[in-house]
């Protein structure tokens, strides 16, 4: 396997050493386009959200500095990812705030109509099964919640980014979409109000959709 798979590997499960580093890069890394991908929800500080896939954690970080009365969960099906956000958010999981487990998409630890925001960022196009993924979340998702999915891997229009893109889900064998397609499989899992929101200089997408 060449350098590039390897580190492809890496993004879709993170594991030992190399994927602690990895972990720590894509707080760093996807910060940007994260926080842009935020603008477009509105964020209460009394929200009880979960992020998928959380990774190193550095969302839940950053929701959990403004929470005031909610609180802010993490899930992520990687050892490594889990300890590296765990040890992010040390000091909001003591006071509470912020709760971080190891766990699938595919089979929510939650109760139905829990959070009020899911998030997902780089993760979606790693999930197993789709539709059945979304309409999990939808049932953890109360009625009137958002999701949120926010990427840089997806079918843009700028020919370089695209092309970019393109080379590296062939290479780690996950699919990527348009944008048309991300609303397409919104609407079949069951989210309503959907909208797309591009920034193509960047190559940023932020998908979201009702329950
Ligand atoms: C590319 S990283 C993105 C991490 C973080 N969201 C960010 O933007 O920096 C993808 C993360 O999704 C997690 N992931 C992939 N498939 C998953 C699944 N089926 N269930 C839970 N987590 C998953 C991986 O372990 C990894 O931590």
């Amino acid at each position: 396997m060449g350098l590039k798979e390897k580190f492809i590997n890496q993004c879709r499960k993170p594991k030992g050493l190399f994927g602690k580093w990895i972990a720590k890069g894509m707080n760093k890394g996807h910060s940007e386009m994260a926080f842009w991908g935020v603008t477009y929800i509105s964020f209460n500080p009394r929200d009880i959200i979960l992020d998928i896939g959380c990774g190193g954690g550095m969302i839940i970080y950053n929701f959990a500095q403004k929470i005031n009365g909610g609180k802010v969960y993490g899930i992520d099906y990687s050892d490594v990812s889990v300890q590296v956000s765990k040890k992010l958010n040390e000091k909001f999981i003591k006071n509470g705030i912020v709760e971080i487990k190891k766990g699938s998409v595919s089979s929510l630890p939650f109760s139905e109509s829990s959070f009020d925001l899911v998030t997902g960022f780089e993760t979606y196009y790693f999930w197993p099964d789709l539709i059945n993924d979304l309409k999990g979340i939808l049932n953890v998702l109360r009625p009137g919640g958002t999701l949120l999915l926010v990427n840089e891997a997806y079918k843009c229009n700028d020919e370089k980014l695209r092309k970019r893109n393109e080379k590296w889900s062939k290479l780690g064998n996950f699919p990527i979409h348009t944008p048309q397609e991300m609303e397409q499989f919104m609407l079949e899992a069951g989210f309503n109000e959907i909208s797309i929101n591009i920034e193509e200089k960047k190559g940023y997408i932020a998908a979201i959709g009702k329950k």
